[in-house]
């Protein structure tokens, strides 16, 4: 049975295990191990983990500034996409930041990237795009949709 468990820094390896799976690198959307470590040391951040007995298998990193957050990055094994783990993940997200007084949480995603509908379904709008945002191997640079979800 999969259940979504707080983490932490101590949890950056296997957190990148799923990274390196969940995303496809030519997009350039995935963090370095040293980016998520940034993140996880600062005190305003939360890692939820997804796991599979003991082996992770989806992620969920968020960092709030006062009332507003930010779903940073959200991957589930690839084997396992599909089976509502993502789903699980976020909504952990939705009830811990309603949980801590959040009224807002944002998140960008690439451009053509189909976790935009995955978002949709979960009640985010798009509210934005940045341009050129992404870098990725093929040289190009993807726009970042902004998405918004009221709490
Ligand atoms: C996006 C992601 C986290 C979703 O997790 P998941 O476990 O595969 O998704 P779920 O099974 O929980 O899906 C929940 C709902 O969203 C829908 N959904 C999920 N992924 C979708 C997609 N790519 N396109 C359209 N709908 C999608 C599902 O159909 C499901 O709807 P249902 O309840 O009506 O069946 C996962 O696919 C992933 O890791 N993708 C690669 C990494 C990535 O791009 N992350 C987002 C950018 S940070």
């Amino acid at each position: 049975m999969i259940r979504v468990v707080e983490g932490g820094a101590g949890d950056v390896a296997g957190m990148m295990t799923i990274m390196h799976d969940a995303f496809d690198p030519r997009f350039g959307e995935a963090w370095t191990a040293a980016q998520c470590l940034s993140s996880l040391v600062m005190p305003d951040c939360q890692l939820l983990l997804a796991k599979d007995e003991d082996a992770i298998c989806g992620f969920a990193m968020s960092s709030w500034v006062l009332d507003h957050q930010e779903l940073l990055m959200i991957g589930v094994a690839q084997r396992l996409q599909g089976q509502h783990i993502g789903q699980l993940l976020l909504s952990e997200t939705i009830l811990r930041a309603r949980q801590g007084g959040r009224s807002k949480i944002f998140l960008e995603v690439r451009d053509g990237n189909k976790a935009h509908d995955f978002y949709q379904k979960h009640g985010f709008t798009s509210i934005g795009r940045r341009k050129n945002y992404y870098k990725n191997a093929e040289g190009t640079s993807p726009d970042a949709i902004t998405m918004l979800l009221e709490l």
